[in-house]
């Protein structure tokens, strides 16, 4: 099994198509111990063998390079998904607690663009964080982009190539603020790569691929460089009947699918000293998941991580 563990709910910016201007955060959330211990139990019940942190934002819990560290006691490959804003300084550190994989989002490359789509400013201090985790070896590194009608699709294949990284367009979900525009707003993977294509980029499919949940590509272009161009087809395609992703939340639910909307409640038992409970459940999850009846979730990606 793959786990992702969102360790908080909060953020720093307010991408459109995940959280409101006006978000409001979880109250209470499972104390950094004991999503440590959850982690663990977790990984015990469920024969976990990646981990993957996200948020919100990660890079907002101080003691995020703690959970890298403790993430790679427990397996060999632990990846981290970060908007990138506050994530340069932190690098050194999330190095030696052994990170391998980085996922930055990046939705747009001007100033103006980056802020229509996250309500904020960031972009210079992503690109910086970008160019940084590259020469702090971190490899794969990948670029995420959530594909929406306006995003220039081949820009950003033009700048993975030329900063040497990889990039990755995920298909709008009808998940938190995404749930009143889905539907109108859905870039098909098929659509992005004609884009592309119109650009002057052709692509070629790559038949070597190892990821479960991506189609990759690679540029016939010499001239732009070269690099992966993977496209989530989570809408157009979807891939539920080979997905082994559990989700752990900051209020300490477990999640067998993006799209359940109830999760199991795992930080009562803990709190009340029951761990054989806590594993109990994760085994019985585990053997409940199942593909969703609707592509629907009522909370936004920030509360379950991507
Ligand atoms: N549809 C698809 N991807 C989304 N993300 C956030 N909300 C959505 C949505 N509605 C992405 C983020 C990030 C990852 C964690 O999830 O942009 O890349
Ligand atoms: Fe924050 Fe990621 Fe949601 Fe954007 S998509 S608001 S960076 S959690």
């Amino acid at each position: 099994m793959y786990l992702r563990v969102s360790l908080t709910d909060r953020c720093n910016l307010r991408c459109v198509y995940c959280l409101p201007e006006h978000a409001q955060f979880a109250s209470t959330r499972a104390t950094s111990g004991e999503l440590r211990r959850l982690m663990a139990l977790v990984w015990a019940a469920a024969k976990v063998r990646k981990i993957r942190l996200t948020g919100g934002e990660p890079t907002l819990c101080d003691d995020l390079p703690e959970f890298v560290a403790h993430a790679r006691s427990l397996v060999d490959v632990v990846g981290l998904t970060t908007n990138g804003v506050l994530l340069e300084p932190m690098l050194p550190q999330l190095k030696v607690a052994g990170l391998s994989r980085l996922n930055i989002s990046l939705d747009a490359l001007d100033a103006e663009s980056f802020r229509r789509f996250a309500r904020r400013d960031g972009l210079d201090r992503v690109v910086s964080s970008i160019r940084a985790a590259r020469r702090y070896g971190f490899a794969p590194l990948k670029i995420n982009a959530v594909a929406m009608p306006d995003t220039d699709y081949a820009a950003l294949v033009r700048f993975a190539a030329w900063e040497g990284v990889h990039v990755r367009f995920i298909e709008l979900m009808a998940i938190g603020e995404a749930k009143a525009f889905q539907a109108r707003a859905h870039v098909a993977a098929d659509e992005m790569r004609r884009r592309i294509f119109d650009a002057g980029i052709s692509l070629s499919e790559r038949t070597d691929r190892d990821e479960a949940t991506a189609r990759v590509w690679s540029i016939d272009n010499h001239d732009v460089g070269e690099c992966s161009v993977g496209f989530i087809t989570t809408v157009s395609q979807p891939f539920c009947a080979t997905c082994d992703r559990l989700r752990l939340s900051s209020q300490g639910r477990l999640f067998t699918c993006l799209m359940d909307n109830s999760g199991h409640d795992l930080l009562t038992p803990l709190r009340a000293g029951d761990e054989e409970q806590v594993k109990a459940l994760v085994v019985a999850a585990v053997a409940g998941k199942r593909p969703p009846a609707t592509f629907v979730r009522h909370e936004n990606m920030a509360s379950i991580g991507g």
